[in-house]
């Protein structure tokens, strides 16, 4: 982990970004995404706003969640099962009931590096007090909250959610009840969300999301005015759509961005922020750049092995998949016959109907 001294906390927490660094589920390459440790996490690098996702409850609470239902991906179920594809939808379950699957255990394929607890979706109403509690024990500067309103059309046609307008109220009177206007912005991928807030909310500031290509003048007349974000997938973004959304007074914050070059790349593309899984990598997109195969690391540039990639951790890089390190190098684990490689690609196990048997895996 980067080192955060108090005297960088100090800085991060009385000088005022004019880039706007976000942490994504809070800080998901870090921790469980979207849960209460997430947002402390993030906090602990110098984000300048808080990215979360939310989903409405049988009993009409506001979740803290990516998708309607429990994911296969990150959860288990109250008597620690893994589940199966979207047999839990959170709309048919109370808040009771929700807190009681633990969605932060399993180890994440993605994000091997997570820490593990055993946690549930929290509110986003005890979510958005607690971050604001942690805000001022550490005596830092105020974060925004991006506030994505998970709708979808086909989840409203199957009941996994209510329609637009009950989700959209039901998630600004939470917000509202913490959070004054200014310090929140709504985001959704689901673009009648935004045609309704805007139409009932004009103070809201909202951030038009989009996974497809991005074509400026399109997408503003579709959407029917200019939204205060617009919010695409980095690798989609040119320099002229900046340009463009930039002439007609819109910002530009792309969306997810791991790796510090690509960050490095879109600000000199001129984007007005950064949405990010690795809070912790945002020191390092803000410092000076080092040639290629280095990493700058501790107030230097250090030389990455053959088969490393940078990291945020001491000795500034670690192994791709599949590889160790040894010695300073990174050597290629030796799987054998009827094993494979763990999914944090940092050792091997064996296949099913195989046992181990001195560094090998013998059929049963
Ligand atoms: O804020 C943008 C980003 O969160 C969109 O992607 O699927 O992670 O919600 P997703
Ligand atoms: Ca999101």
């Amino acid at each position: 982990m980067i080192r955060i001294s108090y005297l960088m906390l100090l800085f991060w927490s009385h000088s005022s970004f004019s880039f706007d660094w976000q942490g994504h589920r809070g800080a998901r390459g870090l921790y469980p995404e979207n849960t209460i440790g997430a947002m402390e996490e993030a906090l602990k690098y110098p984000v300048t706003t808080l990215e979360l996702d939310v989903v409405i409850s049988k009993d009409q609470k506001v979740i803290v969640s990516h998708e309607p239902w429990m994911s296969e991906e990150i959860c288990l179920d109250p008597e620690g099962r893994r589940v199966k594809g979207r047999d839990h939808n959170i709309y048919k379950l109370t808040y009771q009931e929700i807190v009681k699957f633990d969605c932060g255990s399993i180890p994440h394929p993605r994000f091997p590096e997570q820490t593990k607890v055993n946690v549930g979706k929290p509110l986003l109403g005890t979510l958005l007090d607690v971050t604001e509690a942690t805000l001022r024990k550490l005596n830092r500067k105020e974060v925004e909250y991006n506030i994505e309103i998970k709708s979808d059309p086909k989840d409203e046609t199957s009941g996994f959610q209510p329609n637009v307008k009950v989700f959209s109220d039901l998630v600004i009177i939470a917000v509202q009840e913490k959070i004054p206007s200014g310090r929140f912005t709504i985001q959704s991928f689901d673009w009648r969300v935004l045609k309704y807030l805007h139409e009932k909310y004009p103070e809201i500031r909202l951030v038009a999301l989009t996974e497809d290509e991005v074509r400026p003048e399109e997408d503003l007349a579709k959407l029917g005015f200019r939204p205060y974000v617009y919010s695409p997938y980095f690798k989609k973004l040119k320099v002229s759509d900046v340009k463009t959304f930039h002439e007609k007074g819109v910002k530009v914050i792309p969306w997810t961005v791991n790796e510090v070059a690509d960050m490095r790349n879109l600000k000199k593309m001129g984007v007005d922020g950064i949405i990010t899984d690795y809070p912790n990598l945002i020191p390092l997109a803000e410092q000076k750049e080092c040639k290629e195969g280095y990493n700058y690391f501790e107030g230097k540039c250090v030389k990455i092995p053959t088969h490393g990639i940078p990291y945020a951790s001491n000795p500034g890089w670690t192994c791709k998949k599949g590889h160790v390190q040894k010695r300073g190098r990174c050597v290629k684990i030796d799987v054998p016959t009827g094993a494979h490689l763990t999914p944090d690609g940092k050792s091997w196990e064996c296949d099913e109907g195989y046992s181990r048997y001195r560094g090998t895996c013998k059929k049963n």
